[in-house]
């Protein structure tokens, strides 16, 4: 890894000292020796003086607690105190928490926006007091003071998700080539997408739609409910609920009740499927082999994992939760020793007021047959997990 001194502003450690004074959490005493004249850079803290705030969206959706827990177990390996929070999907409780990690003299904030566009004054005030922030795998928008973003690669995963859909239609090989006995079509689907306040809804989205484009184009899909653009598809905060109630509405509006043939559904996240799939069963059956149509996912939640381990489900991206907690720590220790940590993207991350430095990690498809192997084999699910469809 190739790392690059830097000077961190001398405006965190006034509050440090401030805060230091009145025994606020974080603020240790070599922050008072770097004021006073001695070097200043974050370098110079013990990490046991060293509060990082992590604020993670939500506790609703169980990939959310696995990234916060792996991230403060990462950073308490390291050393660090940590500050970990979750903000209900709510975008006040998020501010507030923020707030209150920088008041408290936190050193470095890892946070995973519920709004991306929120943030902007907390990160200013975030700035002002030299304090590194990390984006963790959704981009903050409108800011200058974002520092890095470490995700896996979005775009990426929209293209992995159709190619998952085309795959499970039976019009191509996993390899991406097309089926010599595809099926001719007119295949029905329908589309969703995720959250519009989430940067990433979009990336899914557009790698998603540019890969169906041809079979679209040709008539082999049609979106029999016409509804293709994104703000007509996406799903606000990425609602299970939600997810479920537009179902159910095309369901009337377009298949009669659930009597026209559906072939599949792009779905952009693993509790938007879940959704999708409870109102599609009562119409289509149980299981894929019943008739439920064919039904994408993302991040392989454990409780979709056991739907696609029972047939009902048809695929998921993997995002290893481990490999990017794993990242943001490595970042975060670049910057605590005044480092410049590595990005291997500078230029898909513009967030409105900059490009921002990106570290983006590989994804993996996962079909009924590739539970065990990268799953289970990995150490991410025990098989008592996926057959319970509950994490432990
Ligand atoms: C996105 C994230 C997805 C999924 C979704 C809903 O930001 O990239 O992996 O978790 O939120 O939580």
């Amino acid at each position: 890894m190739k790392l690059k001194k830097i000077a961190l502003a001398v405006g965190g450690f006034a509050l440090a000292i401030s805060l230091a004074a009145c025994g606020g959490s974080g603020a240790g005493g070599t922050a008072t020796t770097a004021a006073t004249g001695g070097d200043a850079t974050q370098a110079s803290q013990a990490p046991a003086d060293v509060t990082i705030g992590v604020a993670m969206p939500t506790q609703t959706s169980e990939r959310w607690i696995a990234d916060g827990d792996a991230v403060k177990k990462g950073l308490e390996e390291a050393g660090y105190k940590v500050d970990l929070q979750f903000g209900n999907d709510d975008i006040p409780t998020q501010t507030q928490q923020i707030d209150q990690m920088i008041t408290q003299g936190e050193k470095l904030l890892i946070i995973a926006s519920i709004d991306g566009t929120a943030l902007t004054s907390q990160l200013e005030n975030a700035a002002k007091n030299g304090i590194k922030v990390i984006a963790y795998d959704r981009l903050i928008n409108n800011s200058a003071n974002v520092d890095f973003y470490v995700t896996f690669d979005n775009y990426k995963v929209g293209v992995a998700q159709a190619n998952a859909l085309l795959t499970g239609l039976g019009l191509t090989e996993r390899d991406g080539t097309k089926k010599a006995d595809a099926p001719k079509g007119p295949l029905n689907i329908e589309i969703f997408a995720g959250s519009p306040d989430d940067n990433n809804a979009k990336f899914f989205f557009n790698g998603a739609m540019d890969t169906l484009k041809p079979y679209l184009d040709d008539g082999t899909l049609v979106v029999k409910s016409g509804q293709t653009d994104f703000e007509k598809v996406a799903i606000m905060r990425w609602s299970q609920e939600g997810a479920q109630k537009r179902m159910e509405d095309l369901l009337t509006s377009t298949y009669g009740g659930g009597k026209e043939p559906l072939a599949g559904v792009l779905s952009p996240f693993d509790g938007i499927s879940r959704g999708i799939i409870t109102a599609l069963q009562p119409k289509y059956g149980t299981t894929m082999a019943d008739g439920l149509p064919v039904v994408t996912g993302q991040d392989a939640e454990v409780a979709s994992v056991k739907l696609i381990n029972d047939g009902v489900q048809s695929s998921t991206i993997f995002k290893d939760t481990r490999t990017l907690a794993a990242q943001a720590v490595t970042v975060a220790k670049a910057y605590l020793a005044g480092q410049e940590p590595e990005a291997n993207d500078t230029t898909t991350y513009d967030n409105g007021v900059k490009v921002v430095p990106s570290y983006l990690l590989d994804i993996v498809t996962i079909f009924k047959d590739d539970i065990k192997k990268e799953l289970i084999d990995s150490g991410y699910y025990t098989q008592a997990e996926v057959d319970a469809g509950v994490a432990s």
